[in-house]
């Protein structure tokens, strides 16, 4: 009952955000929320800098932003190349002006397994943490100069606490949130805003083949539309959907102890 008030309330468009911005540069578009965050954003009038390693996937996605309109700039390459992401800001910078939204979105979880491998955790800090970082940074002189523009950061309530068989996405998750709640303070004297945004589960490639259940799942394009029309605010940190949100912020501050026996008891139960 209260799923399905929250998925109709979150169907409704919003369009206000296509008010506000107008060039949106946005990592991990190739698929699942990406896609969907260009999708919602895209129309007459809107540029669209879209960045994934998948050539052949941003061509196949970017043909339908166009015909809605958008003016589309791709950048094949991958995020955790700071260089790549330098020229790519610098050329988008050129082409279509300062970006208003950036959205930092590209990340990985990689296998979920109770004995994580260490190349496949330095792949996703690389990913998920020194990524979102070469996608702000190359931003931030030119943000501050104009005095304007949103720094979306795609987090997780994954960040939130330890989850079993998840160290090195959480641990990527919470450090890339507390890198950007202190750059928050360089940038807001400047006009500057960040948002940290914290989704709970969304049907993605990513998700695809999760082997437990997902409670909450969102389509991506419900969870798009509801960060577009968040990120109007002026808010630090928003994480949904709330149940799940309130839930894990609760285990978080319990007792490691206490907190492991029950998510135990939890995913004992399930299985
Ligand atoms: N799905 C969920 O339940 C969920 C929940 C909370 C948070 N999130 C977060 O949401 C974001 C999007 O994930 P998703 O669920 O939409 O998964 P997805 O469908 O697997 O999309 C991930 C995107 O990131 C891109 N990407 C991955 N590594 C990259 C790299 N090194 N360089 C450039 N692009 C890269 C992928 O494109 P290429 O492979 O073409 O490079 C793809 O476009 C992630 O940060 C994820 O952690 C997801």
């Amino acid at each position: 009952m209260a799923a399905s008030l929250h998925r109709k309330l979150s169907d409704q468009h919003d369009f206000s955000h296509s008010l506000r911005f107008s060039k949106y540069f946005i990592t991990g578009a190739s698929s699942g929320l990406g896609q969907a965050l260009a999708t919602e954003a895209a129309a007459p009038g809107i540029t669209l800098g879209l960045v994934a390693r998948r050539n052949n996937r941003l061509l196949e996605i970017s043909e339908p932003l166009r015909e809605k309109g958008a003016t589309v700039y791709l950048y094949p390459g991958d995020v955790r190349d700071g260089g790549f992401l330098k020229e790519a800001a610098g050329d988008f910078e050129t082409r279509a002006g300062t970006p208003d939204c950036i959205i930092a979105n590209a990340g990985i979880r990689g296998a979920l397994d109770d004995n994580p491998d260490r190349r496949q955790d330095e792949d996703i800090m690389d990913t998920n943490y020194h990524g979102v970082r070469n996608t702000i940074l190359p931003f931030v002189p030119i943000l501050k100069h104009t005095g304007r523009g949103t720094i979306l950061v795609i987090s997780s309530l994954a960040s939130f606490l330890p989850l079993p068989g998840a160290g090195g996405y959480c641990a990527s998750k919470s450090a890339i949130n507390t890198w950007c709640g202190s750059l928050r303070y360089e940038l807001k004297p400047f006009g500057v805003r960040l948002t940290i945004i914290n989704p709970g589960f969304i049907r993605t490639e990513m998700t695809r083949d999760n082997p437990y259940p997902m409670p909450f799942v969102m389509e991506a394009g419900e969870a798009a539309r509801l960060i577009l029309r968040k990120a109007t605010g002026s808010r630090a940190v928003v994480s949904f959907p709330t149940p799940l949100a309130w839930g894990l912020g609760f285990l978080s501050i319990l007792p490691a102890a206490l907190r492991e026996s029950i998510l135990t008891a939890i995913l004992n139960r399930k299985h």
